[in-house]
């Protein structure tokens, strides 16, 4: 089981390298790398809005992405919508009344533009510094790192694609610890995985503020050389208007009281190999398939959650703080589980078993209830408490 999950959720160990706030020195050599990086990322917007939690969110044109500047999309052509767009339509349920508020969808850039979240200097250091902890621990389970997952891995012709409603929490968590839901699709083995990610996170490091926001992570070497959270390095094309990556979500489930979800999907266009993300029936954007070294199908698909960072002796809560009990206003759910196969149909898992796994049973947990009802179909929840965890 470990080793399952170990490979799976593999970027488990790049994402946060600070143990009761241990930071590492930039040298001068970084800071000039990180001045010409924030360039390259930030490009000269039209517009510009200041959102209510301080971000700076830029207009820019949707051709001068900063992924146009990746070596690998020089000859890349804009696609404005999957081509499975049609054909998948059935795959999106939308039996919820409870609808989620982005913050951004106050704000709109002009025709031709995306709004694209600024990355800022202290942005950039913490990912420099979660970059270069990757290169060194890479493969390795990390002391702080915790993870339940569901996996499902047995299909010759591979996965096309992941899709769950995940119910919306906001764990407490301290400065450098962190807390996310997702679901992944991965390829690739040791050194060569490929994967992208995509949920909810809470990091103060990442987002300088203890809020839940809209994440993907990805990379095409085991973080070794490529990847990053959002869009702080070339990679995602964004599409969307309105529903831009990063941004906090502000309407956020409570223990037995009214409980939010956001529908999300990473989802392969059979034509273009390009991944796209959807949220809420939105197509936000994709990534390239020439990004990739690995990922023309994925031998994995899963749903679940992480945890980094022991903050005096004690790992954060993990979705809504509590473990999974059946009850779906106690432990924060994923429902509505499908996966795409190689033939474009969305399917569920009638009868293929997933595995399931998490590393550290007394402080979270997960539990999968297969088809549970019409309403929720195959739902699995996950959690718990976090304090002081083995490991
Ligand atoms: C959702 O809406 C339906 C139809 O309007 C209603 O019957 C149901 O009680 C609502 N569910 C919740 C949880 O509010
Ligand atoms: C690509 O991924 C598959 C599935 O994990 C693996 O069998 C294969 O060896 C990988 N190819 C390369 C070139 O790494
Ligand atoms: C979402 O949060 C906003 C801001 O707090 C609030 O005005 C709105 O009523 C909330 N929406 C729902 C459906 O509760």
């Amino acid at each position: 089981m470990a080793n399952i999950l170990l490979f799976f959720f593999f970027c488990l160990a790049a994402n946060d390298y600070r143990v009761d706030g241990t930071t590492l020195p930039i040298s001068t050599t970084e800071e000039d790398e990180i001045k010409r990086h924030l360039n390259l990322i930030n490009k000269p917007p039209i517009r510009s809005f200041q959102t209510e939690q301080g971000y700076i969110v830029d207009c820019i044109d949707i051709h001068k992405q900063p992924a146009f500047d990746h070596p690998f999309l020089k000859n890349h052509k804009l696609q404005r919508k999957p081509t499975f767009l049609e054909r998948r339509k059935h795959a999106f349920y939308y039996v919820t009344n409870k609808t989620l508020d982005f913050v951004l969808e106050k704000f709109s850039c002009p025709k031709g533009y995306v709004p694209i979240r600024r990355t800022s200097k202290d942005d950039l250091i913490n990912e420099i510094k979660t970059t270069s902890f990757a290169h060194h621990h890479l493969a390795q389970s990390f002391p702080g790192n915790h993870l339940v997952a569901m996996i499902m891995d047995n299909r010759e012709d591979g996965y096309m694609g992941v899709n769950g409603h995940i119910n919306v929490y906001q764990p407490k968590v301290r400065k450098y610890q962190m807390s996310i839901a997702q679901i992944a699709v991965q390829n690739g083995e040791s050194n060569g995985i490929n994967t992208i990610l995509f949920g909810w996170q809470v990091s103060p490091q990442i987002y300088h503020n203890k809020l839940t926001h809209v994440f993907v992570l990805w990379t095409s070497d085991s973080f070794r050389t490529t990847g990053c959270y959002n869009m702080m390095c070339p990679g995602f094309i964004q599409i969307d208007p309105h529903f831009t990556i990063g941004l906090p979500i502000i309407n956020l489930s409570t223990y037995e009281g009214p409980q939010f979800e956001i529908s999300l999907s990473i989802s392969q266009d059979s034509q273009t190999k390009n991944w796209w993300l959807v949220a809420q029936n939105r197509h936000i954007g994709y990534f390239p398939a020439a990004l990739f070294s690995n990922l023309s199908t994925a031998n994995r698909v899963g749903w679940g959650g992480r945890v980094s960072g022991v903050m005096k002796g004690q790992s954060p809560p993990m979705g809504s703080g509590h473990f999974p009990d059946g009850d779906l206003t106690h432990a924060c759910f994923i429902r509505k589980i499908s996966y795409v196969v190689s033939d474009g149909s969305t399917e569920e898992p009638v009868q293929d078993v997933p595995k399931l796994g998490g590393d550290n049973p007394q402080c979270y947990g997960l539990k999968y209830f297969g088809f549970l009802d019409p309403q929720n179909r195959f739902t699995l929840q996950f959690g718990g408490p976090g304090g002081s965890c083995a490991i």
